[in-house]
């Protein structure tokens, strides 16, 4: 692969969980290269920021470029992908601003806050010549790989019912608390409970219709309750940032199929086979932030065709889905097909 250099746009909470990966990167001689940041708060260029994922770690800055200013780092240094780590309102004015630039793009989750923006920001990278990369990160998740390697080989069965979930106090680390601003992230709704909107889409293909309920507090749709209806099993899906501060996030599912019913719980998968004895699956150790970004460079180097998996289309029709889960809310829960 030809080296591919990388600069970073917006440098706070999620920003230095993408960091380790290219870390990841140099450490294994991937010649995926990170050469400058850029964040207009300098004091994110040291900050250990704890976010609701987990533990904060130290990382390196050596040899990287840090930049406040955006038009500055475009001036002076020469990068061919640019990974978008900015708050979810500005996804599409900056993707915009550097497919226009002639950067491919990585833009973090959510596409975008709404429908209109995502197609867009479609057509932007059409036009561009560019690729552009949604980090749908579950995609690239050992955890959630393994649900869909036994939904598609019917290892255990036919699924008979999925749960999943995703429990978080409300973020508190943001920039300017934009989190916690509903018209600037859409909420829980489209900020948490779109990893497992976008899975059930990503295991099982669209649902012919879905319900949500939701609660608001803070900011709209900060718990839902959501259900996604196949014919031949049932679906549901719960997001909250309505959790205590103190308490531990939490993300897991619930899988029955015929013959065995498997749990991921405190990020652990067990087994337990209908007529066996329970068990701990062996999983790959990847980093799925490290995943998605290889896959993009990939298909900057090889062509977009060997993307199967996670595409700009699929990203922006998870959005799509989301919206239509906060219409049943607003409707006290109505039944809507698709
Ligand atoms: N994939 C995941 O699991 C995951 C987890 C957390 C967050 N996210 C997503 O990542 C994105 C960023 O979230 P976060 O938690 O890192 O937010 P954050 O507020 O911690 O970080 C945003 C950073 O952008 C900087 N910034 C703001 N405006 C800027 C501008 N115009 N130019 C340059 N820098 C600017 C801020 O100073 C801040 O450092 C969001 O879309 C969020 O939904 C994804």
């Amino acid at each position: 692969m030809k080296e591919l250099r990388v600069a970073m746009l917006g440098f706070g909470g999620i920003a230095k969980s993408h960091k380790r990966a290219y870390e990841q990167f140099e450490t294994e001689g991937t010649p995926i290269r990170l050469v400058a940041v850029c964040d207009i708060d300098p004091e994110q260029f040291t900050k250990v920021e704890q976010i609701n994922l987990g533990a904060a770690r130290p990382y390196r800055m050596d040899g990287i470029a840090q930049y406040t200013d955006l038009d500055k780092m475009l001036a002076e240094q020469s990068f061919d992908m640019v990974d978008i780590c900015l708050p979810t309102y500005l996804h599409k004015e900056y993707t915009l601003r550097m497919l226009a630039a002639g950067k491919h793009v990585m833009c973090e989750k959510p596409m975008s806050l709404c429908e209109a923006d995502c197609r867009e920001m479609l057509e932007a990278a059409k036009k561009a010549g560019k690729l552009l990369m949604i980090g749908m990160c579950l995609r690239f998740e050992p955890q959630y790989l393994f649900l869909k390697e036994i939904i598609d080989s019917g290892r255990f069965g036919a699924l008979r019912y999925l749960n999943l979930s995703r429990l978080s106090p409300l973020p508190k680390w943001s920039f300017e608390n934009w989190f916690q601003k509903t018209e600037k992230s859409g909420g829980c709704a489209l900020d948490l409970h779109i990893h497992d909107v976008d899975m059930v889409r990503f295991l099982l293909g669209d649902p012919r219709a879905v319900s949500a309920v939701a609660q608001d507090d803070v900011t709209r749709w900060q718990y839902i309750s959501s259900r996604f209806f196949y014919d031949q099993f049932c679906v549901e899906a719960v997001a909250s940032w309505m959790e205590a501060p103190g308490c531990r996030f939490a993300a897991g599912y619930r899988a029955c199929f015929e013959k065995a019913t498997v749990i991921l719980e405190n990020n652990v998968i067990t087994v337990y086979p209908a007529d066996d004895k329970p068990y701990n699956p062996e999983l790959g150790k990847e980093n799925r932030m490290a995943e998605e970004i290889r896959l993009l460079a990939r298909c900057i180097d090889e062509g977009s065709e060997i993307n199967t998996v996670n595409t700009p289309e699929s990203a922006a029709a998870t959005v799509a889905l989301v919206k239509k889960l906060c219409e049943s809310a607003d409707l006290g829960g109505k039944i809507l097909d698709l």
